[in-house]
């Protein structure tokens, strides 16, 4: 008997189907707080995949993939180089000319703000612990917006700013190194959110161009936080104080109060959960053997436990109390085992598509990332992408990968195999 063709789970017309990239992670020949840093494999971010200058060809990839959207962030570091400046006209320009490409591929940019690094002179004194770095970003914000509005109408203010503060300033994996900072968390988080909201008036006031009103929101990783036994009142007060400080504290940091309508979207990076056992963090990113995780019977990739049905509870939760349209900014896996990050996706969109049925506004997914890249404090070792670039050769070449075939043939059907 022929097995039953699956029935293809349709996404609204104008979705809007992209990859996902930071300038740390893919430009290369940057100077910020990662330039010195080097991560656990010995990796670092000097070339990366040198997006920097091999972005035409990056475009051409995307147009191979069929997406009609591309997130990117637009790195503050070479744009001024103390508060105040002008902006380098050399730098905007090439930022100009990838928007230009992209637009004439019918991609539609959306600009990163903010995605885990900033200019050295911000560094120097004290990044966002400092109130002072709040006008900073927003004169910078203003120059960027007059200059480019015409390019870019959605706008992303911060790249995980939970994910950001806890790293650099908790468990010390970002620069700059610090640990169990709570109170330099705090403020990191609500400098921010006060620079969001200042930099969105003066998006959406000065962003008009062309009959399109910009749209701008920050982009908030979502990471469930449960006990792995539900009796155990240890384990269960660690995941609750995770998503007391990571989720509720920052999105009310953000979005709560009046602090709403500064924003026209909510972008979410949704990856999975972590379970607690005995005061660890039970996934690959934190060192859980991966025996142990099988053993227990925990579905991950090489970073967290995959949670696809999570979803079906972040988004409805997300749209009744902020009702603002939603973009999925980033959502990905890492591992070599493509058949794996292939149903993984499959079953991520598939509790997407539900979600809307239900109701829910969402207006895009960005698959993280286009590229394997620099994963940060992992560097080379996580690899994410759509492509693979061989680092090994000098001309460091991409190639699709298996992963890379599905989600072209998601965007060119609009829809995915249910
Ligand atoms: C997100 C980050 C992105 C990348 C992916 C895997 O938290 O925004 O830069 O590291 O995870």
């Amino acid at each position: 008997m022929a097995a039953a063709s699956k029935e293809i789970l349709r996404f609204p017309e104008n979705f809007l189907w992209g990859t996902a990239t930071s300038p740390t992670q893919v430009e290369g020949h940057i100077e910020n707080e990662w330039t010195a840093f080097t991560a656990q494999d010995g990796g670092h971010c000097h070339v990366a995949c040198d997006h920097y200058h091999r972005y035409p060809e990056d475009v051409e990839w995307m147009t191979k993939l069929g997406t009609n959207a591309y997130r990117f962030g637009i790195e503050w570091s070479r744009l001024q180089s103390a508060p105040f400046e002008p902006l380098n006209q050399t730098e905007l320009a090439r930022y100009a000319d990838l928007l230009d490409r992209l637009i004439a591929e019918g991609i539609t940019p959306m600009v990163v703000l903010h995605h885990f690094s900033n200019p050295p002179w911000i560094n120097a004194a004290g990044g966002w612990t400092n109130a002072a770095t709040i006008p900073a970003f927003v004169d910078f914000v203003q120059q960027l917006v007059a200059a480019l509005k015409d390019k870019v109408y959605l706008w992303n203010t911060f790249n995980e700013p939970d994910t950001y503060a806890c790293v650099a300033y908790l468990l010390g994996g970002f620069p700059p190194q610090q640990k169990w900072k709570l109170g330099q968390f705090r403020k990191v988080i609500s400098h921010m959110a006060s620079a969001h909201v200042q930099a969105s008036r003066i998006i959406r006031r000065d962003g008009v161009a062309g009959g399109r009103i910009p749209e701008v929101g920050i982009a908030k990783n979502w990471t469930f936080f449960h006990a792995y036994k539900q009796f155990s009142p240890w384990d269960r007060t660690t995941a609750f104080a995770c998503h007391y400080t990571f989720n509720k504290f920052v999105l009310d940091a953000f979005l709560g109060g009046g602090r709403r309508k500064a924003s026209t979207f909510i972008g979410l990076n949704y990856y999975g959960r972590v379970r607690f056992h005995h005061f660890q963090a039970m996934i690959p990113a934190s060192g859980a053997p991966v025996k142990t995780l099988k053993d227990f019977g925990f579905v991950c990739d090489d970073m967290v436990e995959r949670y696809p049905e999570g979803l079906e509870k972040i988004l409805p939760y997300l749209h009744r109390k902020f009702h603002l349209p939603i973009y999925i900014t980033e959502h990905g896996s890492a591992s070599a085992d493509e058949d794996f990050r292939a149903r993984d996706l499959r079953q991520n969109l598939a509790a997407l598509h539900r979600s809307m049925q239900s109701g829910v506004d969402v207006r895009g997914f960005f698959y993280w990332s286009l590229l394997d890249n620099f994963e940060w404090q992992f560097g080379y070792t996580k690899k994410f992408g759509l492509l693979a670039v061989d680092f090994e050769d000098q001309n460091l070449p991409r190639s699709m990968k298996p992963l890379a075939e599905v989600y072209a043939k998601i965007c060119r059907e609009n829809g995915v195999a249910g």
